[in-house]
């Protein structure tokens, strides 16, 4: 694998998941792969998870690690091209990127949608420049349109916990007071389209996503339907992707809000959220505490889904 950016490229899923037990049941089996290599981790947004778990992912394989907060101590960056740099910008992308790239073997990379300009964001302006002009292999923690490193180990999650073959899974919208990118919801639909599960995503009017994630899932207008005989609910808020209203927030209802008569309603679901969360916004206090919320073990299996994508991406040079 030279980059990592979406499901497309982890090749085949079912040895992608059988390597990431393989990797689980044995995590510093691999450590002469990283020997000597240095990962460096750039960060445009806030992070805990993402940050701490690739870190000890690459720790795991030996790896050196650097990492860089853009906005903590590192140059203002210009994205734009042609522009005349007489503002705050210090640095241009286009000088910042292949100097980084001098610096290690591997890049990471998060920066979430912006919301200036619809097309920028689902072309992937920032991380497509890193692949283009570091000369590195670059992997996504979080971009634009989507958070692989996550969805990854959502699917991880899942077969984990999963009583019946094929699982009734449920990607519901849930309010927020913030606008927040599409990126995980998009994700997700994603990697679960590639499996053969029941899926349905359920979210107000407004709230449609792209097409292209939305795939082959069921979309169901009617939350409490949705969660009829559901094994899996995996909350989520984004914002609009509809023109005109890309990247706003329609509203803050709270009926839509994961509580536990809803949850009463399933096939006693597991819940799911990538965190981090706003409680009694996204999930009452009472879900996220009972026995039935794995958001713990999914977080701890971001750092599975990290070693997987960088042994591969190691495996390769
Ligand atoms: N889920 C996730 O990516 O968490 P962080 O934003 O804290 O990295």
């Amino acid at each position: 694998m030279r980059h990592f950016t979406s499901v497309k490229d982890i090749g085949d899923l079912r040895a992608a998941l059988q390597e990431a037990f393989t990797v689980k049941a044995d995590r510093f089996a691999y450590q002469h792969l990283g020997k000597n290599k240095t990962l460096i981790m750039i960060f445009f947004n806030s992070s805990l998870r993402t940050r701490l778990s690739t870190q000890k992912a690459a720790m795991n394989l030996g790896m050196n690690v650097i990492v860089l907060d853009i906005n903590q101590g590192a140059w203002k960056l210009e994205t734009e091209h042609g522009v005349i740099m007489d503002g705050d910008k210090t640095e241009h992308l286009l000088e910042a990127i292949p100097v980084i790239g001098c610096y290690c073997d591997v890049i990471g990379v998060r920066s979430f949608a912006r919301f200036e300009n619809k097309t920028d964001d689902y072309e992937e302006k920032i991380i497509s420049q890193f692949i283009k002009y570091s000369g590195r292999p670059v992997f996504s923690m979080e971009a634009a349109t989507r958070h692989p490193l996550q969805s990854f180990a959502d699917l991880i999650t899942i077969e984990e916990y999963k009583k019946v073959e094929r699982p009734k899974v449920v990607l519901t919208w849930a309010p927020h007071p913030k606008a927040l990118p599409q990126a995980v919801a998009n994700s997700f639909a994603e990697w679960i389209n590639e499996t053969d599960y029941d899926f349905v995503i359920t979210h107000p009017e407004g709230y449609e996503l792209d097409p292209r994630f939305v795939g082959n899932a069921r979309v169901e207008y009617d939350q409490r339907k949705a969660f009829e005989g559901a094994d899996f609910i995996y909350a989520k808020n984004w914002s609009v992707y509809n023109d005109p209203h890309y990247g706003e927030v329609l509203n803050k209802d709270r009926s839509w809000t994961v509580d536990a008569e809803k949850m009463a309603l399933t096939n006693n679901a597991y819940f799911m959220h990538c965190l981090p969360v706003r409680r009694n916004m996204i999930v009452t206090d009472e879900v996220i505490e009972s026995a039935q919320s794995i958001v713990i073990p999914e977080a701890a299996n971001r750092e599975i889904s990290a070693q997987v994508v960088l042994k591969k991406i190691l495996e390769s040079l």
